[in-house]
């Protein structure tokens, strides 16, 4: 699927632009985590992207004002609205997880309660497998409630509870996968299967699992969710998260944030990015570690064999 978060343009010279793309299905993870949603040519012909520091920008006159309201046209205008750093690490995270449209927040909580705050309104309800990051389960069950919205928090994977959880009220169902801590995985066929057996919508966060294991969007969830903190940021020197969806979907969902603020600095931004680089490297030699501490532990009888298959598949 191409990415509709675009490109800078404006990088591009005619000559570079008369290339033709590699498709996302003929470029590797290592590919798309360097060279995604980056412009061929930069400025000043420099190899990585400059920090943006603007937190507003210019308009010629005030008749490119105009226009800009009135053709809604796509270029900087606010920091809180986007920025050019923004764009690039929004393209590349969408490219990595095969989605259409990506959304870069201050935080993964960030990211959850954009999506939440966006998509549930008073007499709406979620369902929630119980194993989720306790952080999010708290933001809906302290803080949703007082604006209306019911959670329900049902066994981790056991889906006749969810389906019974279900409601015409409901409105998303929410699972990580793999859990954070226990790391149970949860079977994304069924989970696809039960919302769209009750036309409710899906969220997956797959935090621990990266795209690099997992692209819940491929099974046709519809959000995915990261908390960028851990391995896709990858030195533990920065906070962001990211929602990844079909454009029409996170349309509202982009607009509120815009609205709330939860964006990233530039600096924040190029951290990201520079980590991005050695994603595939790094989640290779993580699960290379998984493998030897499975091979050599004795606790690993408490991975089950579904969960062994899917680590195996990964390296495969
Ligand atoms: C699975 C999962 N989702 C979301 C979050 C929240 O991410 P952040 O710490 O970037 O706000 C975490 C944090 O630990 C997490 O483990």
């Amino acid at each position: 699927m191409q990415s509709s978060n675009p490109e800078p343009e404006s990088y591009t010279t005619p000559a570079r632009a008369k290339r033709k793309p590699l498709s996302l299905e003929q470029k590797g993870t290592s590919t798309i985590s360097v060279h995604g949603g980056e412009a061929r040519t930069k400025p000043s012909d420099a190899i990585t992207d400059s920090i943006v520091c603007a937190s507003t920008y210019t308009f010629e006159d005030s008749q490119s004002i105009i226009d800009f309201i009135e053709n809604d046209e796509k270029r900087e205008e606010y920091g809180r609205y986007g920025n050019p750093n923004e764009k690039v690490v929004e393209s590349k995270l969408a490219a990595l997880d095969g989605g259409e449209h990506s959304i870069v927040y201050s935080s993964g909580m960030a990211a959850i309660v954009g999506l939440f705050m966006a998509k549930l309104n008073a007499g709406d309800e979620i369902v929630f497998f119980d194993q989720c990051y306790h952080r999010s389960r708290e933001f809906c069950y302290k803080h949703l409630s007082r604006y209306g919205v019911v959670t329900h928090q049902v066994p981790t994977g056991d889906f006749d509870a969810m389906q019974a959880a279900i409601t015409d009220r409901t409105r998303l169902l929410v699972s990580e996968s793999p859990t954070n801590p226990q790391l149970t995985c949860v079977d994304l066929e069924q989970f696809v299967a039960l919302g769209k057996e009750n036309e409710v919508e899906t969220l997956i966060d797959a935090t621990l699992a990266t795209p690099y294991n997992i692209k819940p969007l491929d099974f046709g969830v519809d959000y995915v969710l990261h908390s960028a903190t851990k391995y896709l940021g990858g030195h533990n020197d920065l906070l962001a998260g990211c929602l990844t969806g079909s454009e029409e979907k996170l349309a509202d969902v982009r607009k509120l944030r815009g609205i709330m603020g939860g964006v990233n600095s530039p600096h924040n931004l190029y951290l990201l990015q520079r980590g991005l680089k050695t994603f595939e490297l790094r989640m290779q030699r993580h699960n290379y570690h998984l493998l030897l501490l499975m091979a050599n532990s004795r606790s690993v009888h408490k991975v089950s064999h579904k969960q062994s298959y899917l680590l195996f598949q990964a390296l495969v």
